[in-house]
């Protein structure tokens, strides 16, 4: 387990996973030699693919996306480009990773789901937390699971991540105690109907951690994110009427939640 009982500044309720910020900070558990051996990549090639992932990503992207082909991009399309996508994002902005690893360790306990969990950060650094159980990482890339899964063993934490497809398999948690969902909402053809789904899956007390970007890039970099006005409207008025903002310090776009009385 990653974890420690050191505090740092600003730490709202420092405990825990304080070492696995650091070590996170440090090589974001140690992703680049993990990332190279799953595509079987020397470090200097994997050096060579990173700085060009996004723009290798937005070239899968079809052009004009139908919405029901979203999930099928996602699974099949993508492929292994997501792993490299995140992977030279979480390295290169990983002060601002870091932040939102933070806020899980503040508001994280019990049952965590994990969903879109992309290259695993959050799962791991979560599944290193005292207050937490168990980690039910979902995310529809079979690569991206068996990333993660790898990962997981690697870091001794195997035990404590599950690793699922979607939220309808069975052996997932009815209820969680926390949901996080970062960086995925923009990527779904229904976000509203998902926070539906999130507050029917939200046990007494739970938090959700999220946030959205709904837009596809000032130079069009993320051909791939929903941005319509009216499906962005939908978004908002089921996040406003179903969910509480619950304050936190950390001076970022990710929100926490609990269910509306
Ligand atoms: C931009 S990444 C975010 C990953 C991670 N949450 C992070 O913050 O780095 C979006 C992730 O959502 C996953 N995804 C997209 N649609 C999904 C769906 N319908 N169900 C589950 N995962 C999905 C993708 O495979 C990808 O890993």
């Amino acid at each position: 387990m990653v974890s420690s009982s050191s505090s740092s500044p600003g730490s709202p309720a420092a405990s825990g996973n304080d070492v696995a910020i650091a070590r996170f900070l440090a090589d974001g558990f140690d992703l680049r030699a993990q990332l190279a051996g799953y595509l079987q990549l020397s470090l200097a090639e994997l050096e060579q693919r990173l700085p060009r992932s996004t723009a290798d990503l937005a070239a899968l992207h079809p052009g004009a996306f139908d919405p029901d082909q979203a999930g099928q991009f996602y699974e099949d399309t993508v492929g292994t480009g997501h792993l490299l996508e995140l992977a030279a994002w979480h390295l290169g902005s990983a002060d601002y990773i870091a932040d939102t690893l933070q806020l899980q360790q503040q508001f994280a306990r019990g049952q965590v789901l994990d969903f879109g969990g992309g290259i695993g950060s959050h799962a791991l650094a979560a599944a290193g937390l005292e207050a937490v159980e168990a980690v039910w990482y979902v995310d529809l890339n079979p690569h991206n699971r068996a990333f993660v899964a790898a990962r997981a063993a690697q870091l001794g934490l195997a035990g404590r991540i599950h690793c699922c497809r979607d939220l309808a398999d069975p052996a997932l948690p009815q209820r969680f105690d926390t949901i996080v969902c970062l960086d995925v909402l923009e990527h779904l053809a229904d976000p509203a109907a998902q926070l539906e789904l999130f507050a029917e899956r939200m046990g007494s007390g739970a938090t959700a951690l999220l946030n959205w970007y709904f837009f596809k890039g000032h130079n069009g970099e993320y051909p791939f994110h929903f941005d319509e006005p009216a499906l962005v409207e939908r978004f908002f008025r089921t996040l406003q009427s179903r969910f509480l903002e619950v304050f936190h310090p950390w001076l970022i776009t990710t929100r926490a939640y609990r269910l509306m009385d």
